[in-house]
């Protein structure tokens, strides 16, 4: 009988490819995916510790996962738990430690040898949070797992920026970019797979500097003009980006490459140029509005997204006015803000000036208000457009698809299943905070 492996995914998108990678690695063993971890032979966290409680999320749900392991044990079956992730990459021996029913353990730069340690896991107990002289991408099967219309497509990894808040840096490791005919290879398998539109991921994506095909290096800007040539590749997005690293050949493929996409995630943390410093973000609320003003004129409908930290040590009220102030100029179509949340190991988490928890809540509640009210109005001023729509999956409701706008919004409409895979020209006809509704041009009455 097949094994079955269930896994789940916490954090941002890289974590959904590196899960994905896994069954990559698993299927070959005998695996098959399973939807709930109940009757599962291995369970796998897959782990996130950009913030606050992510490990003690982790705990709770291996108490969950511990009794289950324990059930099946009594019928007389076998169940390993492993954790993955950035947790188990800085608290790995914490894990074992803490949570005896853990067989297995191992940290993001690690996953490549998951079959031999699966091997090893029985009994023993393992833990491999090892960063790998050569990358784990030459290690890796290649890409089958089921992708659907959109995937993402790691290309970079890791981050030499250390923000003083940022924990990446010591979870992912140094910077390291994939070569090109790697990220091709893998895009091209893809598309034959029916994907139409790819993201690609990084920690710092725009830092992309891989080997190009005629063995120089390349820059991202180079590798979306690539992409765009293969045939099928409807949709281009990538994230998440650094403004230092935002340079004329991106800007460049902004204004020339139609697939890739009006919608750029590019987070600047604080307004305030002293809380700017004090993150070590290496570029000023100045840089910032330039290089928005530079990526409009050469995208006029570019819509933009952001990471906002309030409550960073030392931020004044000044400081937090300066935010508001930013945000109130740029105009995001979305964006998120999260309280400052001390990481273990990081400058920021010893630094003077904690900010008060209920200083933190008020400062991000006028923040968010702030950000809803402008995401309400970019997806008002969508209603009466005509907009590509790429349609995803069937929707919550009988003959219903939803699909996403160039601006990444989710669009609901009515349609049937054969459209899904497709674009289609659809006219926004409601807007509500998260998305819109519509309907496919050639349905509606002239
Ligand atoms: N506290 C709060 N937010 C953080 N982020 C990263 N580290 C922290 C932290 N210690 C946010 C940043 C980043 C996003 C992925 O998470 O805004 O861009
Ligand atoms: Fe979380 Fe960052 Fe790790 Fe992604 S890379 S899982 S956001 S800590």
């Amino acid at each position: 009988m097949a094994k079955r492996v269930f896994i789940k995914t916490y954090g941002c998108q890289m974590n959904v490819y590196d899960s994905a990678r896994m069954v990559d690695l698993l299927v070959p063993l005998g695996f098959l995916v399973a939807d709930t971890p109940q009757d599962a032979d291995l369970v796998i966290l897959n782990t996130c510790h950009i913030r606050e409680k992510a490990a003690e999320k982790v705990y709770s749900e291996l108490g969950l996962i511990r009794r289950m392991k324990a059930a099946k044990a009594r019928r007389g079956g076998n169940m390993m738990i492993a954790v993955a992730g950035c947790v188990a990459q800085a608290e790995g021996a914490e894990i074992m430690r803490r949570a005896p029913c853990v067989d297995l353990v191992f940290g993001p730069q690690s996953y490549h040898r998951l079959p031999e340690l699966i091997a090893r896991a029985p009994g023993a107990g393992v833990l491999d949070t090892s960063f790998s002289a050569e990358p784990k991408f030459d290690y890796l099967p290649e890409a089958t797992a089921p992708q659907g219309v959109t995937a993402f497509l790691t290309v970079q990894e890791g981050c030499d920026k250390f923000c003083s808040f940022c924990v990446v840096p010591y979870t992912r490791g140094a910077e390291y970019s994939r070569p090109v005919a790697q990220v091709l290879a893998e895009a091209r398998h893809f598309i034959g797979d029916g994907v139409r539109e790819i993201t690609l991921l990084g920690q710092n994506v725009n830092a992309y500097h891989g080997e190009g095909l005629d063995g120089r290096e390349c820059g991202l800007g180079r590798l979306i003009r690539t992409l765009a040539e293969l045939p099928g590749l409807d949709r281009i997005r990538y994230t998440t980006s650094h403004p230092r690293d935002v340079d004329d050949e991106l800007i460049a493929a902004h204004r020339e490459v139609p697939q890739l996409m009006p919608f750029l995630h590019l987070p600047v943390q604080s307004g305030s140029d002293r809380v700017l410093i004090l993150m070590n973000r290496r570029h000023t609320a100045g840089d910032y509005r330039r290089i928005v003003e530079r990526l409009r004129s050469a995208r006029s409908d570019l819509a933009l997204s952001s990471d906002l930290i309030v409550g960073y040590p030392g931020e004044t009220d000044e400081d937090f006015q300066a935010t508001l102030d930013l945000v109130g100029e740029v105009r995001f179509a979305q964006a998120f803000s999260f309280k400052y949340s001390p990481r273990p190991g990081t400058p920021a988490a010893s630094a003077a000036g904690q900010i008060a928890e209920q200083v933190k809540s008020e400062r991000l509640a006028a923040l968010q208000l702030l950000l809803a009210r402008q995401q309400r109005d970019f997806n008002e001023a969508c209603v009466g457009r005509v907009l590509p729509v790429l349609f995803e999956k069937p929707g919550r409701r009988e003959g219903q698809l939803v699909g996403r706008s160039p601006y990444l919004q989710s669009v609901h409409v009515a349609a049937s299943a054969d459209r899904i895979g497709k674009i289609a020209p659809t006219l926004m006809s409601g807007a509500s905070a998260n998305s819109l509704s519509g309907s496919l041009v050639e349905a509606v009455a002239i």
